[in-house]
């Protein structure tokens, strides 16, 4: 088992397979890119693999993969055959634009839940969010990967003036889907603009312009499944959910299962960790990586890499430590 000393139990991985993305999104990408690590500073297919199975020795029953793009991994199908038979539930997190050159791969080796970021469903507002012209193959990919029937959630970071008043038009789109629209509150990381007075937008907000446009007892709360960073809702009737993860208003640590691993190997316990356990290397040194793996996990804060509340976390001398989105694959 691995736990920490909130007596948290952590199973469930996240893997960065690479830092490059085929879009720029603002909220993401610090403007200037960021420098590209040598590949041998990479996790190669086989050590991916290699570290992951001794996750899963530990307890590890869930294992999701993302980027940077995940799609855009060489061996993609060596990683995934790998994982397949480690016998753990897999996902992948993606921009969607290479799915329909993937979607046998994926089925063929149970990696199923896909959760796909899309910010808005207007196509110049999306291009312009991501500085590429992508909208149109990504809402087609969407509907084919659902129609495919992959568990499908999509991904929407709120940005105030931005896309905040596409609340409920996502809302209305997802509800005929059998999917689950996720508004996620912006998070600050390395680069990235943060400014939760400018641009934040919060799980209050979308609940108040749900309830303004569907009627307050339109909206019904859905059983949260267990570990899960979102708090979901249904307008009454409908087949699709909608859900908000709000790190920034109401941080859900206390249940938190996650760890996650860089594409240069080295694991955060915490999405906002400063800290980092260099797995890549105790595992190419040929050391137990087990007890690397614990103790990184063992020292892991209670909340949020230790800025308990919204002043702490609003500190840029605290929330940039960190790397950038990119670098840690959310
Ligand atoms: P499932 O629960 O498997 O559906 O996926 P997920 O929500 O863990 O993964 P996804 O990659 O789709 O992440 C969606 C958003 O949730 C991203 O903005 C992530 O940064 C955020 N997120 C994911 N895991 C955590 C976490 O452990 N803590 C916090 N604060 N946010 C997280
Ligand atoms: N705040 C919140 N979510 C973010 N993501 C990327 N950057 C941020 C941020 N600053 C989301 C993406 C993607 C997921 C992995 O993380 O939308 O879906
Ligand atoms: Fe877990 Fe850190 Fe996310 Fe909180 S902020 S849920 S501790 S990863």
């Amino acid at each position: 088992m691995i736990i920490d000393q909130h007596q948290r139990i952590h199973s469930y991985l996240r893997i960065s397979l690479i830092e490059r993305c085929n879009l720029r999104c603002t909220y993401c990408m610090p403007e200037e890119g960021i420098p590209l690590l040598p590949k041998s500073h990479i996790m190669q297919n086989e050590e991916i693999v290699g570290i992951s199975k001794e996750y899963v020795k530990l307890g590890v029953t869930k294992i999701r993969l993302t980027g940077g793009e995940p799609l855009m991994r060489k061996g993609l199908d060596d990683i995934l055959e790998g994982l397949q038979a480690l016998n753990v539930d897999l996902g992948m997190t993606t921009n969607a634009i290479l799915l329909d050159k993937h979607w046998d791969l994926l089925k063929r080796t149970g990696c199923t839940k896909i959760n796909i970021s899309l910010d808005s469903l207007v196509a110049e507002k999306m291009n312009a969010l991501s500085r590429r012209n992508k909208f149109d193959i990504i809402m087609k990919n969407i509907l084919e990967t659902i129609k495919r029937g992959f568990e499908v959630k999509i991904n929407v970071v709120l940005l105030k003036g931005t896309n905040d008043n596409e609340i409920v038009d996502f809302i209305e789109w997802g509800r005929h889907l059998p999917i689950t629209v996720r508004f996620i509150e912006f998070m600050p990381f390395s680069g990235n603009k943060w400014d939760w007075k400018e641009n934040g937008v919060s799980l209050q907000d979308v609940l108040s312009k749900a309830t303004t446009h569907f009627g307050k007892d339109e909206i019904e709360r859905v059983e949260d499944a267990p570990n899960d960073v979102s708090k979901n809702y249904r307008i009454k009737g409908s087949i699709g959910k909608f859900a908000v993860i709000a790190t920034v208003s109401n941080p859900f640590c206390d249940t938190c299962n996650r760890m996650r691993l860089t594409a240069d190997g080295k694991m955060k316990n915490c999405l906002f960790s400063k800290s980092e356990t260099d797995v890549l290397k105790a595992f190419r040194a040929g050391e137990d990586i087990q007890k690397v793996i614990r103790d990184g996990v063992w020292n892991k804060k209670d909340v949020r890499a230790g800025m308990t509340n919204f002043e702490d976390f609003s500190d840029p001398a605290q929330n940039q430590e960190n790397r950038s989105m990119i670098r840690i694959g959310g």
